[in-house]
């Protein structure tokens, strides 16, 4: 099966899918229309969908003709609360403040090309495919809810992509170990005593002591921190007091923390508690601390997986076609499913600079170079015959 030549053929249709999601972008949790046509498009061709009653996203499944494993394919959804600046484009987004700035709506319409050629090829497929379409990969670890109904279960692999705007058209990048960071928020909630402005000695001022407490967490970073292991942790909201002339009672920070490793990440909790309690403490004060563990980090942790989408990249896009790339401190929550079942994730170039598209993702003029579509329709389905002929 030739699925270079078959997803070419089908090139219209794929971006014809991708320019009707991108003019009918959902926010995360939200996309109903979306999925509706998702599912559309999957029945069309013959193959049966999954829909969920609490939550939007849908699964299809493709029995092959010959008994094996399972392997699932992954798009996410759902768009940004982002103005499109230009909206002159015949497939500009008609919901108002609401984009795909980030290609979610490519990996959508890669997805459904990838399936339509398989489910033509039905007989010649050994064990099945499942099509997830996830929703609100945006929002943090939304991917969570298809574990826990059970959707990964009898998964053998799971393979997901995303278009990257760094890298040149129909490059592929898909490197072992740790490829993007984990993402948590941390929240300290530090308590002091309201005085006036002119008596702070009456007071405890809680301003004061969550400066120092930004100031100590930095050097978790510098000091605590392995100068080997990659952390990143910042604080991105400091809120408190009243008013001018009053010795703040309270004040809040908000952060994000960054990291590859595993098993300092659990560390990091702790690490932020005692900093913060002590730093609070010096000026009188007291400090609560939560911790949100978001996505964790994303590591092709399985070489002989990698190796079999690298073949199928090769395949495709030409014996040049792969290319490396840093790894990323931004974070995806493709990696909620590598705890549930064997996974990896690549990411396919769409930058063209001799057509104008350069924008970064999440950016309002943020396009893709459309030409790539039918290809990465070709590296899903590419890699999942071959992982089942593998097995
Ligand atoms: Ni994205």
């Amino acid at each position: 099966m030739d699925t270079k030549a078959l997803a070419l053929q089908e090139k219209d249709y794929i971006i014809d899918l991708r320019r009707w999601f991108h003019a009918h972008p959902e926010l995360g949790g939200h996309e109903k229309e979306t999925t509706r046509r998702i599912a559309d498009a999957l029945r069309g061709d013959g193959i049966e969908v999954t829909t969920f009653d609490d939550i939007t996203g849908c699964i299809g499944t493709l029995r092959g003709a010959l008994p094996g494993s399972t392997v699932m394919l992954r798009a996410d959804i759902d768009a940004l609360p982002i103005q499109e600046a230009d909206t002159t484009k015949p497939y500009a987004s008609q919901n108002p403040g609401v984009m795909h700035a980030c290609g979610h709506d490519c990996h959508t319409a890669m997805l459904l090309g990838a399936a339509r050629l398989l489910a033509a090829h039905r007989d010649e497929i050994r064990g099945t495919v499942k099509f997830l379409f996830q929703m609100a990969e945006e929002i943090g670890t939304e991917s969570r809810h298809y574990v826990e109904k059970g959707c990964l279960e009898g998964v053998d692999a799971i393979y997901g992509m995303h278009i990257w705007s760094l890298l040149p058209s129909g490059t592929f990048n898909l490197e072992d170990g740790p490829r993007m960071a984990s993402s948590d928020r941390f929240t300290i909630r530090i308590h002091g005593k309201a005085s006036h402005g002119s008596a702070p000695h009456q007071g405890r001022d809680a301003i004061l002591a969550a400066a120092a407490v930004v100031m100590a967490l930095q050097s978790l970073v510098s000091r605590v921190n392995d100068p080997q292991n990659t952390f990143v942790l910042t604080t991105g909201v400091m809120n408190g007091g009243t008013r001018d002339n009053i010795v703040a009672a309270e004040a809040e920070l908000v952060g994000t923390t960054r990291t590859f490793d595993k098993a300092f990440r659990k560390t990091i909790p702790e690490l932020i508690r005692r900093t913060a309690e002590a730093a609070a403490e010096a000026y009188g004060c007291t400090a609560d601390c939560t911790y949100f563990f978001g996505p964790a980090p994303l590591i092709n942790a399985h070489r002989e997986l990698n190796d079999i989408a690298r073949r199928a990249a090769k395949e495709i896009l030409g014996p040049d076609a792969l290319v490396p790339m840093e790894r990323q401190m931004g974070a995806e929550d493709f990696s909620v499913y590598m705890d549930a079942a064997p996974g990896l994730y690549g990411q396919l170039g769409c930058r063209n600079e001799a057509k104008g598209i350069t924008s970064p993702h999440h950016s309002d003029t943020f396009d893709v170079d459309e030409d790539v579509l039918p290809l990465g329709a070709a590296l899903y389905a590419q890699f999942a015959l071959d992982f089942l002929d593998q097995k």
